[in-house]
């Protein structure tokens, strides 16, 4: 069977952005598809925009050296992220209809209303383009509504990187495991405050920590988005709306960072069997809906959550039907998170080529 031709719009072409191109890239021969990035969008190094195909290289290399797409010379585009996303739609109308453009939404985690990303792929989908982001503001602020115009328009709205990168934690559940009921969830989901804690235990400076975190690009471009645990509330809301029904934002969710904590205490919980941990969870609410939580919690060392070192994370689901599932991930970086959105392109060639 012929290969499908995506044609990919990646609105936000920072430290994920770039890695999925070159991840793309990469793993070429490996795919069930081909692609063309017809479009970039950044918010202060310019844009591109090519019918033909945007010289995704070069386009890395400027960006890169913290340079101005404009010297691509591409066609006139649009500069802020919503316009170029509207003009990329009139520009690639016939691949949008036959179900080929895919917007990849990667810019930055706004947690007070998840914006400019829920505008970014709304306007997608009512263009009828397919949405694919590692961005947690959209599911955690508007997952049903999104949904719900995704399943209108026939298109699909994934977001598998929002949550342990390219683990594939939202995919398992509704692609494996049909008629199963998630009652709750527990886990360790920012990397950044799981290092920065067992550098701590280790005898370690928060800040060198965090500052080799964000060298790595894990930790979120303010990394007071970790230490105060707004990056697992968005995440622990993005796990409830779609797990557990939910209708969370982050700031519904009761949460507890790790800017108070100090190498002491956590030495000291280590030197009594206990290891702390920044601990993400939710449950459904017997009224309706659910509920969720970020809190700092030392657990006792037979806690499944107890041995995770380093960069790991992991989740517990409470199931009906299958008991407790637990996923860990042992490796977490950008590989792992440009594989999310390579994997959510994936389904959708799967998908076209199913028709
Ligand atoms: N890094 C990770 O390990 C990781 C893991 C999982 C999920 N994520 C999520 O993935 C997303 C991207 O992370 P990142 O590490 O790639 O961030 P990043 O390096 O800061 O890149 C963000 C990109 O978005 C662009 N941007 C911001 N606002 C924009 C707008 N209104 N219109 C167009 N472009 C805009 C920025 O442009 P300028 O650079 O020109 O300002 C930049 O290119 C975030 O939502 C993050 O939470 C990241």
């Amino acid at each position: 069977m012929r290969r499908p031709e995506l044609v990919l719009v990646l609105i936000g072409y920072g430290h994920v952005g770039r890695r999925v191109v070159t991840l793309l890239d990469q793993v070429a021969d490996r795919l069930d598809f081909t692609y063309r990035i017809g479009g970039i969008a950044t918010r202060h190094h310019g844009s591109a925009l090519a019918p033909g195909g945007v010289d995704a290289a070069r386009a890395t290399a400027l960006v890169g050296e913290g340079l101005s797409l404009d010297r691509l010379e591409t066609a006139p585009r649009e500069r802020d992220g919503a316009a170029l996303i509207r003009q990329a739609l009139e520009t690639f109308a016939p691949e949008a209809a036959d179900g080929r453009l895919v917007i990849v939404e990667t810019t930055l985690l706004d947690v007070i209303a998840g914006e400019p990303a829920t505008t970014h792929v709304r306007l997608a989908l009512e263009g009828r383009a397919h949405v694919v982001t590692a961005n947690k503001g959209p599911v955690a602020f508007a997952h049903h509504a999104l949904e719900r115009l995704a399943e209108s328009v026939d298109r699909v709205f994934l977001f598998e990187g929002a949550v342990m990168d390219g683990i594939p934690l939202f995919n398992l559940v509704r692609e494996t495991m049909p008629a199963v009921r998630v009652e709750s969830f527990r886990g360790v989901v920012n990397t950044t405050c799981n290092y920065v804690i067992g550098a701590m235990e280790a005898g370690g400076e928060r800040a060198e920590a965090v500052a080799e975190m964000q060298a790595r690009g894990i930790a979120e471009a303010d990394p007071a988005l970790d230490l105060d645990g707004w990056d697992a509330a968005a995440k622990a809301a993005a796990l409830a709306n779609v797990l557990l029904d939910g209708r969370l934002t982050p700031r519904q969710v009761e949460r507890q960072g790790i800017t108070a904590l100090t190498g002491r205490e956590v030495r000291e919980h280590l030197q009594q069997g206990r290891r702390v941990k920044l601990v993400a969870g939710g449950a459904r609410d017997p009224r309706g809906g659910a509920r969720a939580w970020v809190r700092v919690e030392a657990l006792p060392a037979g806690d499944p959550l107890a041995g995770l070192q380093g960069v790991e994370n992991a989740i517990y689901l409470t199931t009906d039907l299958l008991g407790e599932v637990g996923i860990v991930q042992r490796t977490g970086t950008l590989t792992q998170t440009a594989y999310a959105i390579v994997g959510d392109l994936a389904r959708i060639s799967q998908r076209l080529r199913e028709l």
